[in-house]
C-alpha cells in the first residue's frame, strides 16, 4: 500500500483536465447486462472502483476489454452467473446496482448486501422495495438478497428519499419490464441523467430523468450503443477547493459548469473568485477566506461528496463556519484527523462548527474514505511541515492519478510505499 507525503505552502496554478465521472461510470457499466450486444463506453476513468466493477461483470459472464486508455467495450452475450459475491460488494457498495439489470435480464439475481460503511448505515431498503413493486420476489438469505421474477411489471414507486442508487437500480429493472413505471421522488443527480441517456441510446423509453418524476415504458429488448461518460463534477469541486485553500489560480478545462451551481455559489460566498468562460472554469483567490454556512442536500443542492473538502477549506476562513450534513449520519470522520493537524472543529450531531483561521501543522493522518482522503490532502497543501496521508487506496477508488495531476499544477507531494501497512 502507498501513502502520500504532502509539503504545503505552494499556491496551485495552471490548467488541468478533468476525468470521467466515477459515479456515472459504475451504473453505466452495469447496464451492459441488459443487452446481448456490445456497449462502447468512452471517458471511463482508470480507478480502483472501475476495476472492481469490471471484476464483478466478468464474474457473471460479461466480456469486458479496454479498447484504449479510457474506452471500454462490454458485451454480455451470455450471463453465466447471477451472483454478486460478498467479497466484491463489501469493497464497493455501488455493486448492489447490479440487482436491477441482472433480474431484468435473467429472471433471477443473488446479490450480497453491502453491510456497514464508514460514512453511515446506508441501507438498501429502497432498492428492494422498488424491485418488489415491480413484481420481483425478494428474500434475504445468508446475507444475500435473492430475487426472482419471470417478468417484471411496471408500477408506481414512491421513494422515501431520493436515493441515487435506488433510482438507478429501479430504472434498470423497469426498462425491460412489461408496461409503465413511474418513479416519484427520484434522484435528480447528473449521474442518474447520464445513465438514462445511455439506456435511451440502447432503445429504452425514459422520460423525466433529471426531475423528481421519471417515467419508463418497458421494451422487449435493448440493443448495443456508444456513450461518453460525463465529466466528474466531484473531482472538479475537489480541485476548486484546492485552488481556494492554497490561494491559487486554476483553470479546469471542460468543466461541468452548470452542475456546479451550488459549489460555485458557496465558494464565491467564501470570497473565492469563480468565472466560467467557454466551458472552462477559472477559480482563484487573492483575498482572505470568509466563513459561511453550508448544508449538504440532494442535487442540485451542495453535494455531500464535497463536504469534507469544504470543511478543510473553511478551517482557513477568518471566522466561524457551520456545516450541516443531511445525507449521511457519520460523515465527519475527516474532522477528527483535521483536529490532529490543529483545526478547531466542534461536532454536534449532524452539525460541525469550524472556527478559523487555524494554523495547520503536518502530521501523520489516516484516510477513512474516499472524500476524507481528499480533505486531508487539501489540509496538507496549507500545513507547515510534511503531512503523511496513509491509506491512499481510498483515494485511488475515485480520483484518477490525483498525485500526478496535483504535481502538474505545482503541488509538492510524493507517493511512496507505506512500510507500516
Ligand atoms: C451515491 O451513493 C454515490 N455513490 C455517493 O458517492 C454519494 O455520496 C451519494 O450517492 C449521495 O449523493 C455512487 O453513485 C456510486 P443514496 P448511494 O442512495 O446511491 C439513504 C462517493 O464519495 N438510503 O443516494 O449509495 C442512505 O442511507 C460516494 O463518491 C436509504 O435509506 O447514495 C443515505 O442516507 C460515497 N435506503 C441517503 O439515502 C436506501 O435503500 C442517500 O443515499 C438507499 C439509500
Amino acid at each position: 500500500m502507498d501513502k502520500i507525503i504532502v509539503h504545503g505552502g505552494t499556491p496551485l496554478r495552471g490548467s488541468i483536465s478533468l476525468s470521467g465521472s466515477k459515479n456515472a461510470t459504475l451504473p453505466i457499466l452495469m447496464a451492459s447486462i441488459l443487452t446481448r450486444e456490445p456497449l462502447i463506453i468512452s471517458n471511463v476513468p482508470r480507478l480502483r472502483d472501475v476495476k472492481t466493477a469490471i471484476e464483478l461483470l466478468s464474474g457473471i459472464g460479461v466480456e469486458v476489454h479496454w479498447r484504449d486508455d479510457h474506452e471500454l467495450e462490454l458485451c454480455a452475450v451470455h450471463i453465466s452467473s447471477q451472483e454478486a459475491p460478498y467479497e466484491l460488494v463489501k469493497t464497493m457498495r455501488a455493486s448492489f446496482v447490479v440487482l436491477g439489470p441482472l433480474l431484468a435480464r435473467s429472471g433471477r439475481a443473488r446479490v450480497s448486501t453491502p453491510g456497514g460503511c464508514a460514512i453511515g448505515a446506508r441501507p438498501v431498503n429502497l432498492h428492494i422495495a422498488g424491485i418488489r413493486a415491480l413484481g420481483g420476489r425478494v428474500q434475504l438469505r445468508n446475507g444475500y438478497v435473492e430475487a426472482h421474477a419471470e417478468r417484471l411489471r411496471g408500477a408506481r414507486i414512491w421513494l422515501d428519499n431520493p436515493s441515487v442508487g435506488a433510482t438507478e437500480n429501479i430504472m434498470m429493472a423497469a426498462v425491460r419490464a412489461v408496461g409503465h413505471t413511474v418513479i416519484e421522488n427520484a434522484a435528480r443527480e447528473p449521474e442518474v441523467q447520464d445513465l438514462a441517456h445511455l439506456l435511451t441510446a440502447m432503445g429504452a423509453q425514459i422520460n423525466g430523468a433529471g426531475t423528481h418524476v421519471i417515467e419508463i415504458d418497458g421494451v422487449e429488448r435493448l440493443h448495443g450503443a456508444e456513450h461518453r461518460v460525463i465529466t466528474d463534477r466531484i473531482e472538479a469541486g475537489s480541485l476548486m477547493a484546492a485552488a481556494a485553500i492554497t490561494g491559487g489560480d486554476l483553470t479546469l478545462e471542460d468543466a461541468p459548469v452548470d452542475q456546479l451551481d451550488a459549489v460555485i455559489a458557496k465558494l464565491r460566498e467564501a470570497g473565492v473568485e469563480v468565472s466560467a468562460d467557454n466551458g472552462a472554469l477559472r477559480v482563484r483567490r487573492s483575498a482572505p477566506l470568509r466563513p459561511i454556512e453550508l448544508r449538504t442536500l440532494p442535487y442540485p443542492g451542495f453535494p455531500t461528496d464535497l463536504q469534507a473538502q469544504m470543511m478543510t477549506v473553511l478551517t482557513q476562513a477568518h471566522g466561524t463556519s457551520v456545516i450541516t450534513e443531511t445525507i449521511f449520519e457519520n460523515r465527519f470522520m475527516h474532522a477528527l484527523e483535521l483536529l490532529r493537524m490543529g483545526a478547531d472543529i466542534v461536532m454536534k450531531g449532524p452539525t460541525a462548527i469550524v472556527r478559523g483561521s487555524s494554523h495547520l501543522s503536518g502530521a501523520p493522518v489516516m484516510a477513512t474514505d474516499l472524500r476524507a482522503s481528499m480533505s486531508l490532502i487539501l489540509a496538507g497543501l496549507v500545513a507547515d511541515n510534511a503531512t503523511d496521508v496513509s491509506r491512499v487506496y481510498h483515494l485511488d477508488r475515485g480520483y484518477e492519478r490525483l498525485d500526478v495531476k496535483l504535481q502538474s499544477i505545482g503541488a509538492r507531494l510524493e507517493r511512496v510505499p507505506d512500510r507500516n501497512e
